[in-house]
């Protein structure tokens, strides 16, 4: 299929939600960092697939071979029946993090499940009242209905109202507005540790700490959104572990099930118990195909050290656009955490920067018209991380001097 053909398709049978960023290729295969489109066109992925999900790469051997066997097991049943898949992954994740899990099947999702639990938790403990969720500015939790109330951004809210009432937002990393709004009326917290969607801002310890502390004093629960964060991305497996504060839940999904769709909560106590049997459910979730996609994903990134990968190639990276940075005034900030990489431009020219270097083979991200950002998956090795630098660092040469 080639991408008129595409076009003409989409625009027949798709609602119309993508076309504005739709890129403009069909994508055929994919083995690593690297996707392959149905002209045969090779591009070096920095992108995960496009929204940081293929962190171990696209089709990693031992995911597909996890599928492929399991598909010929046993595909899908309910949570009428327990499968082993599913058990073993929650006992890994508990491994993991603490606490117990429930499976879903996507990001959104993960989220809604994590307001209900705080939100019975708060009713549980003291009744309707306590039900506010305080939330940061600018960040991004979901398009579902709570989790998109969750959201800090209102041109996402735009045409959607009523949404769901009692969340809170405070702007990020301002630790006044936080203690002005966390009350005996606030049920959680949701955080992402590092603002992702909107490019790369890491939440300072002072604000994480204040988060936890307000928490504590007030009775409420700390969730930390890990789903774009979680499973090494960030050169820790999971971000909360670059400061010293630990939630009482975190949220999966994205890199969870190596491509396949997967999202979990997972849940510490006594947060963990508020839920009783019959408050929430999911048909998929936890399947177990999803489920031995996940579990062979968590064996992929532990055997192949690829939360040690991600650091050391993230700060290769980082490094190396650093040194990008002093020889052009078009790179104003560099971010980065491990494979989490923001780059501002001091003019709007990012959608010019990613066509260029698409038409060179490599795919990268943007934010708004003046930010890149970069998410390739953990498995990238230098050369990778070199080459993909290589093909950024002349665009941005050429269009700097545009
Ligand atoms: C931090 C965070 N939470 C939630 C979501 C929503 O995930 P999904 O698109 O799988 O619903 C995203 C997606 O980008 C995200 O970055």
């Amino acid at each position: 299929m080639n991408t008129d053909e595409a076009r003409q398709l989409e625009r027949s049978y798709l609602l119309n939600l993508y076309p504005p960023i739709r890129m403009p290729m069909v994508i055929a295969r994919g083995e690593g960092a690297r996707l392959w489109d149905s002209d045969g066109k090779e591009y070096l992925d920095f992108v995960s697939g496009g929204r940081a999900v293929t962190g171990l790469g696209h089709c990693h051997p031992k995911v597909a071979a996890a599928i492929r066997r399991q598909a010929e097991d046993l595909v899908h049943v309910s949570n009428d029946f327990y499968t082993e898949p599913q058990l073993r992954l929650a006992e890994r994740l508990s491994q993991l993090f603490g606490g117990r899990c429930f499976f879903c099947n996507s990001g959104a999702e993960a989220v809604e499940t994590a307001i209900k639990l705080v939100r019975k938790q708060g009713y549980k403990t003291s009744g309707a009242d306590k039900h506010e969720i305080v939330t940061a500015l600018r960040s991004f939790h979901g398009r579902t209905f709570g989790a998109l109330a969750a959201t800090g951004q209102p041109k996402y809210h735009k045409g959607f109202q009523p949404l769901p009432s009692g969340f809170v937002h405070v702007p990020f990393n301002d630790v006044e507005a936080l203690h002005g709004a966390v009350s005996v009326r606030t049920c959680a917290v949701l955080l992402e540790p590092i603002l992702g969607e909107s490019g790369v801002y890491p939440a300072t310890s002072e604000f994480l700490r204040a988060a936890r502390e307000l928490c504590d004093r007030n009775g409420a629960a700390l969730i930390l959104d890990e789903v774009q964060t979680g499973l090494g991305r960030t050169g820790k497996m999971f971000a909360y572990q670059h400061y010293d504060v630990e939630p009482d839940v975190i949220t999966l999904a994205k890199a969870l099930g190596g491509g396949v769709p997967v999202g979990a909560i997972i849940a510490r106590e006594p947060v963990a118990s508020a839920f009783e049997p019959g408050d929430h459910a999911s048909t998929f979730g936890g399947g177990p195909l999803p489920a031995a996609a996940a579990l062979a994903a968590l064996e992929v990134i532990e055997e192949e050290g690829l939360v040690e990968n991600a650091a050391q190639v993230g700060e290769h990276l980082a490094q190396g656009l650093r040194a990008v940075q002093e020889k052009t005034s078009l790179v104003t900030e560099i971010r980065a955490r491990g494979l989490m990489i923001a780059v501002d431009l001091a003019a709007p020219v990012a959608g010019r920067v990613k066509q260029e270097c698409t038409a060179r083979g490599l795919l990268i991200n943007t934010v708004g018209d003046q930010m890149l950002r970069l998410i390739p998956p953990l498995v990238l090795s230098v050369e990778q991380a070199e080459s993909g630098l290589e093909v950024l660092g002349e665009v941005l040469a050429s269009v700097a001097t545009e």
